[in-house]
């Protein structure tokens, strides 16, 4: 073909243009403002090359064939649907690791965030001088008008443990509205957490300074349709979080839960122990397996309420679960006790050998069930 009239890239059907945006937007029951958001960005990012990516758990309204029906229309649209997992960061990051673009941006689909401010967000990228640039409500000019009085509480208490405990340095941390280079992205995925709400305050506190970070106001609006999903577990979450990135990631946020829920097993197994002795003048070895029982089915329902609440077991598979749970910690009694006995073989201190075999129960139990029970 001659050199002259080869089209150019400009002449190029959009699909062929390399996007130089990622646009992910994380949905659970969003069906009604899809759409919306799908043609505002269409007018705010006009003149860019530009892809979105959604990525729906599943959500029972079908927000995933809405999505559907605008990528048919549109190349520049797809659809992660994931099935039996739940969580805004995990989706974030699944979306920016599924995309291509130099740049991805992360924004709400109710339509609470401004997606005008996209293309200047994408200007400040590509200038190279920022890594990271987060949509602010926290610096002058940005505001969070449609929070009522308990969320504007909660969300300026969060912001302030960050800040102090976490030495984050940005004024809005908690926000979910914010555009990253790749490159830089992709540096830090490995050890993010796929849990909780907090994407953006993980990715800061991970950078530890290392990113040269802009922030912009914005005026975080109200919902479009539906409702927020924000609820008080968002608040454990968070929680974990910090003390996660505090303990230089040697805790993860689901071995705490799983270590929490199993000390309350502690006290459940010592309840059920002594009603069994008491009120039912059981002999001790069935009493003792009474107090067992009750502690691993309360340990098992505790996890799959709230250590696994992102993979939460339903139906048939609870009792599966159940099942498998017993097998895993009776192995894990028996883990338990071998340590503790050999431990104090060596050295008779009998608070010392009690917490190795108990560390070493939980660690062995907390493993397994990773693989065996609530295996992804
Ligand atoms: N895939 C997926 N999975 N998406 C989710 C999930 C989930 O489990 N939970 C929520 N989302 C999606 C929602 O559909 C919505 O598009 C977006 O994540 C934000 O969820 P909302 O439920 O609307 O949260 P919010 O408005 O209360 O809080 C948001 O804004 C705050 C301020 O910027 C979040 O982005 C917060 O992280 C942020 O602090
Ligand atoms: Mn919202």
């Amino acid at each position: 073909m001659n050199e002259a009239i080869r089209p150019g890239p400009e002449s190029l059907p959009q699909a062929a243009v390399a996007p130089q945006l990622s646009v992910v937007v994380p949905t659970f029951n969003e069906r009604d403002n899809v759409t919306t958001l799908y043609r505002r960005l269409e007018t705010a990012l006009a003149g860019i090359p530009w892809e979105v990516v959604f990525v729906d758990d599943n959500s029972p309204d079908g927000t995933w064939d809405v999505v559907r029906a605008l990528a048919r229309q549109d190349n520049r649209v797809r659809c992660i649907r994931r099935i039996g997992r739940r969580g805004l960061s995990g989706a974030c990051i699944e979306g920016i690791l599924a995309s291509s673009a130099p740049c991805a941006a992360v924004i709400d689909a109710d339509l609470q965030h401004d997606e005008t401010q996209l293309p200047k967000m994408l200007a400040l990228l590509q200038g190279g001088e920022f890594d990271l640039v987060v949509g602010s409500r926290y610096i002058e000019g940005g505001s969070a008008d449609s929070f009522n009085k308990q969320r504007a509480g909660a969300s300026a208490l969060a912001t302030e443990v960050a800040k102090r405990v976490l030495r984050v340095k940005i004024a809005d941390p908690m926000s979910g509205f914010f555009m990253i280079r790749r490159d830089r992205f992709e540096q830090l995925a490995p050890q993010l957490s796929t849990q909780g709400f907090k994407i953006l305050l993980d990715v800061v506190a991970t950078a530890r300074g290392e990113l040269r970070v802009k922030e912009i106001p914005y005026n975080f609006g109200s919902r479009l349709h539906g409702e927020s999903k924000l609820d008080s577990m968002v608040a454990l979450d968070f929680l974990g979080l910090v003390l996660a990135k505090l303990t230089h990631d040697a805790v993860s946020l689901r071995f705490l839960l799983f270590a929490m829920v199993g000390s309350l097993g502690v006290f459940v197994h010592f309840a059920a122990l002594f009603i069994a002795l008491r009120g039912f003048d059981l002999p001790f070895a069935v009493a003792q397996g009474c107090g067992a029982f009750s502690a691993m089915t309360s340990n098992f329902i505790l996890n799959n309420f709230l250590t696994y609440r992102d993979q939460r077991l339903k139906g048939f598979a609870i009792l599966r679960g159940l099942l498998l749970f017993y097998l895993v910690c009776s192995v894990g009694l028996a883990a338990n006790v071998g340590v503790a006995f050999s431990v104090y073989a060596q050295e008779p201190i009998w608070w010392l050998a009690g917490a190795a075999g108990a560390l070493m129960g939980v660690v062995w139990n907390y493993a397994m069930s990773g693989l065996f029970v609530w295996r992804k």
